[in-house]
């Protein structure tokens, strides 16, 4: 072998070696599986270790504030305007008007909901929309448990901190689009977010959580078509659009909740599947009964891009890529002033956005320390001095 080929073998060689050990070093680490179900039915989870390490450090629920005393006279005898949380005491409003801080806009401070020197009016959307979040809150802990169980949900659920939740969902045409034979793709065949990046219909939200959940139905029941099935190819795209989302927001595959013999059968199916069925009742029951009634209240920079709608919620506003949200820690326990919010009779407000502030951008008193706020005010601080 000549003294020139043996340095280009060996050139190659090494740059062989090179590119293995490149890639070497970017190796992911392996995946994680989990036998869920009977062998042989291929019921497995697979997990990214990676990304499960990073859900778990950003899903974690924040310090409670130290419990307080019942005392200090009842808030709604000694301030003027409290519609929901007036049987509380001073002390017990006071940790609550904190907590909730945290909880929606820490940085904000309390004026992101009030209009500052005047906390009885209601003259801001956001406490107006805050008052109707409260009774939703209360409406799911009570009414829910189907789905919630006692671990519940607060403010900081759907919230973590931000005054508009991450996940919110609006409905969606999709981009526009040429018309003639192209004009009614129903936002089909782009990848979207929506859907875990398939190319499945965008909005697979407004049929089921809006509208009627039944429809989600598209297997047929019969070997042979008998005519009597009315789902289409297009309903079964939806259908597999939700599922999409749902495997998405929970951060599992198929087989938590369904197994893949069938997947229609309930019989043969996990009971995570029968969990999932009542957060699909309670999701529409939030939407309609307190989400989009909360339309005319929101200023237009709120509403939806294509058809002025409200935000409304979806799985993910509260799971957030876990199979619990915050991985099933109940912060509710820790605030029994959330136990004693009343739900009035007719509480959609009769307001409109013409008639609201919004927040000033940055308000007086953001970061403001919450103690010297309640220090100008009748009563006393959260921790009853
Ligand atoms: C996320 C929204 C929100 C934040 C933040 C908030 N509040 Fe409130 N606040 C409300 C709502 C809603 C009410 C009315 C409750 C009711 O009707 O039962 C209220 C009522 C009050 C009242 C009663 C006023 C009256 O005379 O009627 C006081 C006092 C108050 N808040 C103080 C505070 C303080 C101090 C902070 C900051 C530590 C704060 N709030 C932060 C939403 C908020
Ligand atoms: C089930 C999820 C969920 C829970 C629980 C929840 N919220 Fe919300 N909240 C939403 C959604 C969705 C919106 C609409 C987002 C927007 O305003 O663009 C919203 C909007 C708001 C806004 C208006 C923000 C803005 O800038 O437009 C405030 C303030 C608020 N919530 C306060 C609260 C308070 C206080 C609680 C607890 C008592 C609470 N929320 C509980 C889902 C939730
Ligand atoms: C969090 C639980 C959950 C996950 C994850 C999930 N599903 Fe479902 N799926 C359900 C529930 C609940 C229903 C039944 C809804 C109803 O009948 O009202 C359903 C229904 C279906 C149906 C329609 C069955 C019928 O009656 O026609 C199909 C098809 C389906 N799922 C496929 C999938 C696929 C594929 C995946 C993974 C991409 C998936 N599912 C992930 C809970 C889940
Ligand atoms: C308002 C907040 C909220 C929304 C919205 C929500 N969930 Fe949940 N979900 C919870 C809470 C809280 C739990 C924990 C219940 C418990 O500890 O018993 C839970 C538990 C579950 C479980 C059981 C998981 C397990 O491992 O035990 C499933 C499955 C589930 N949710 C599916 C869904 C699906 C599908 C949707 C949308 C259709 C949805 N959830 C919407 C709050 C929510």
């Amino acid at each position: 072998m000549s003294n020139h080929m043996s340095k280009r073998l060996l050139g190659a060689a090494a740059a062989i070696a090179g590119t293995t050990l490149l890639l070497a070093a970017c190796e992911f680490p392996s995946m994680e599986t989990e036998q869920v179900g009977y062998r042989g039915t291929g019921m497995e989870e697979v997990k990214n270790p990676r990304r499960e390490a990073e859900k778990r450090d950003r899903l974690q629920a924040p310090e409670p504030l130290p419990p307080t005393q019942p005392g200090g006279g009842r808030a709604g005898d000694v301030y003027e305007n409290v519609q929901v949380v007036g049987d509380l005491s001073i002390t017990e409003f006071n940790r609550l008007m904190t907590a909730m801080t945290e909880w929606v806009s820490p940085e904000q401070g309390c004026n992101y909901c009030h209009i500052p020197d005047n906390l009885a009016s209601d003259d801001i959307y956001t406490k107006v929309v805050s008052r109707r979040m409260m009774e939703m809150t209360k409406h799911i802990n009570d009414n829910w448990s189907d789905h919630v169980g006692d671990t519940g949900v607060t403010c900081y659920t759907c919230h973590a901190g931000q005054p508009v939740p991450e996940y919110v969902w609006f409905k969606d045409d999709g981009p526009p689009q040429a018309g003639g034979m192209a004009a009614s793709r129903a936002g089909q065949n782009i990848a979207s977010a929506s859907v875990g990046y398939s190319s499945l219909p965008r909005d697979p939200f407004s049929a089921f959580f809006v509208d009627e959940p039944e429809s989600i139905r598209v297997i047929p029941t019969t070997a042979l078509p008998d005519g009597t099935n009315p789902r289409n190819i297009m309903d079964t795209e939806k259908t597999y659009g939700l599922m999409m989302h749902f495997s998405e927001s929970l951060g599992v595959n198929c087989t938590y909740c369904h197994n893949s013999r069938s997947f229609v059968a309930w019989e043969s199916s996990p009971p995570t599947r029968e969990n999932a069925w009542h957060g699909i009742q309670m999701v529409r029951d939030l939407n309609v009964d307190y989400l989009v009634p909360l339309e005319p209240v929101y200023p237009e920079s709120q509403l939806g891009p294509h058809h002025r709608d409200a935000p409304k919620t979806n799985c993910q506003t509260c799971h957030q890529g876990a199979n619990q949200p915050l991985y099933g820690v109940s912060m509710l326990a820790d605030y029994p002033e959330l136990d004693r919010i009343r739900i009035r009779d007719n509480g959609v407000p009769d307001v409109t956005r013409d008639e609201l502030e919004a927040p000033a951008a940055e308000p007086d008193g953001a970061g403001e320390d919450p103690e010297q706020m309640f220090d100008e005010l009748p009563g006393e601080g959260p921790d009853g001095n």
